[in-house]
């Protein structure tokens, strides 16, 4: 048998691998049937100019994927069983196949691939996306440090098989935190650490909801926090929000809700403060209908007027809130640690569910923010972070109104990173997206904030990662992609 193969000793793959491939392309092709001989090493190293080690590592390779049976002293054969038909066709190895027939999903896999929106990779000028942080202000240095004690301390950690509740050591400090910032009344057992304060209400709705129950959302509200729920089958029903927060009365005319998600200290996306009477409203509401409640506390660390409400955890008395926090905001966006608090009967079932679905957040990232926490690191970035970004919402208030004038109302930021924008414009509010993208500027739409669109342009402005000395520059281009 002659075989038609090449070997160019420049390229990336070794040479044994280029003949390795050779022979398989043209046993899958046919042009090496099952039962016929393949050369000896000695000839077809001749052929091809390489050394017999070389060819004869290929043959091993190919004996042992069982493409080429070798009987010692007669020479190496092609597999007599392997059928033709049966073989998938001469593709190089490495090139993805072409489906043919994609694999039918399932429900719930219909409903999240529906949602699919592919991140866009923005390399902007000026990125005012919701909830960028300053991460040129982050304190590498204090990072890197608790990253050494993470690695000197926490070995055994890393080396055996973790509780996926958490390292117990970051659950203290995060129970010690929310308590004395946020008065949430809980031990350490009742904390989970999550990937993320979005797997954290995943795993609640896999674990509460059935297909058909009903939950209740804010309208403006957060769409990840709703796809969570919708994907599993519940029926959302939308509830408007005033300055006051969620209306407790329209929630109550909805009639009994299993759950209903909330973000009481800070709305996302209005800003409103869920008053002390609607937050004993809806804790009185849930008793009576034996409702539960996802408090989501996703900005609190950041407050720039008034003293911080208490957690709607710390005045509940049922033991139906669900307190939900996250480090997206606080610490870094790409650490993906979050937390829940969780009423005691719930923390073993949702041990359990986290087990199952990753067997525990990345215990090395755990550690290095626990260090973070022990060190003192954590608060005091949290308290010189808080200065920052309020002067950087000052600033961006004040270039915006320079800019824009009456044509652009802004609105409640008493906290967090991000402001919900109105503007006046002719231009449609997809057209001042791109626009505004095309002179650099990132921006996002609030429109899938809302049930039905906003009557004017609406935008969710995240001024955490917009430095003062910028923002006149970045409103003056918001202002003309708007113009
Ligand atoms: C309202 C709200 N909740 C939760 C989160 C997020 O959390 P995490 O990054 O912890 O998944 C965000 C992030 O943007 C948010 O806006």
């Amino acid at each position: 048998v002659v075989l038609s193969i090449s070997v160019d000793p420049g390229a990336d793959a070794p040479l044994h691998r280029q003949v390795y491939d050779g022979i398989r392309g043209a046993i899958l092709s046919g042009s090496l049937q099952p039962g016929e001989r393949l050369p000896p090493t000695r000839v077809l190293a001749g052929q091809l100019s390489l050394s017999r080690v070389t060819v004869a590592e290929a043959y091993d390779q190919l004996q042992t994927e069982g493409y080429v049976q070798g009987k010692r002293g007669s020479g190496t054969y092609v597999a007599p069983d392997i059928a033709r038909e049966t073989l998938p066709d001469a593709r190089p190895v490495g090139v993805p196949a072409q489906s043919v027939s994609l694999p039918e999903l399932s429900p719930w896999g219909r409903r999240i691939a529906a949602s699919h929106e592919p991140r866009e990779a923005i390399d902007a000028h000026w990125d005012l996306r919701p909830h960028r942080i300053a991460d040129d202000l982050f304190p590498w240095d204090a990072w890197s440090d608790a990253t050494d004690a993470a690695l000197a301390s926490h070995r055994d950690a890393l080396s055996v098989a973790p509780d996926a509740a958490g390292l117990p050591l970051l659950r203290r400090a995060i129970a010690q935190h929310v308590e004395r910032y946020r008065a949430v009344a809980c031990s350490p057992e009742q904390i989970v650490v999550v990937t993320g304060s979005q797997q954290g209400l995943n795993l609640l709705a896999q674990l509460l909801l059935a297909p058909g129950d009903r939950v209740a959302v804010e309208d403006p509200g957060y769409p990840a926090a709703m796809l969570a729920l919708e994907v599993h089958g519940a029926i959302i029903s939308r509830i408007p929000v005033d300055e006051d927060g969620l209306a407790i009365d329209a929630l109550s005319e909805t009639g009994p809700q299993r759950l209903v998600y909330v973000t009481p200290s800070h709305q996302h996306p209005t800003g409103a403060t869920l008053s002390l009477t609607r937050r004993l409203a809806l804790l009185d509401l849930a008793r009576r209908e034996g409702t539960i409640i996802v408090e989501d506390d996703y900005d609190s660390e950041f407050r720039y007027e008034g003293s911080p409400i208490e957690s709607l955890q710390g005045l509940d008395r049922s033991g139906l809130v669900i307190y939900a926090g996250t480090f997206s905001k606080s610490v870094l966006s790409g650490l993906r640690i979050g937390f829940v608090v969780l009423p005691e009967r719930l923390v073993a079932p949702f041990t359990a569910a986290k087990s199952l679905w990753d067997g525990g957040t990345p215990m090395l990232e755990q550690a290095v923010l626990a260090e973070f926490m022990r060190s003192g690191g954590f608060e005091r970035h949290v308290r010189r972070m808080r200065r920052i970004y309020r002067s950087r919402r000052d600033a961006f208030r004040e270039a915006l109104a320079v800019s824009f004038g009456e044509r652009a109302s802004v609105g409640l930021c008493h906290g967090g990173l991000t402001a919900l924008v109105e503007l006046e414009s002719e231009r449609s509010t997809e057209e001042i997206v791109r626009r505004a993208r095309d002179s650099g500027l990132a921006l996002r739409a609030a429109t899938r904030y809302f049930a039905d669109p906003p009557p004017r342009p609406s935008f969710l402005v995240g001024f955490g990662g917009l430095a003062e000395d910028r923002a006149a520059d970045a409103m003056a281009a918001f202002a003309a992609a708007a113009q």
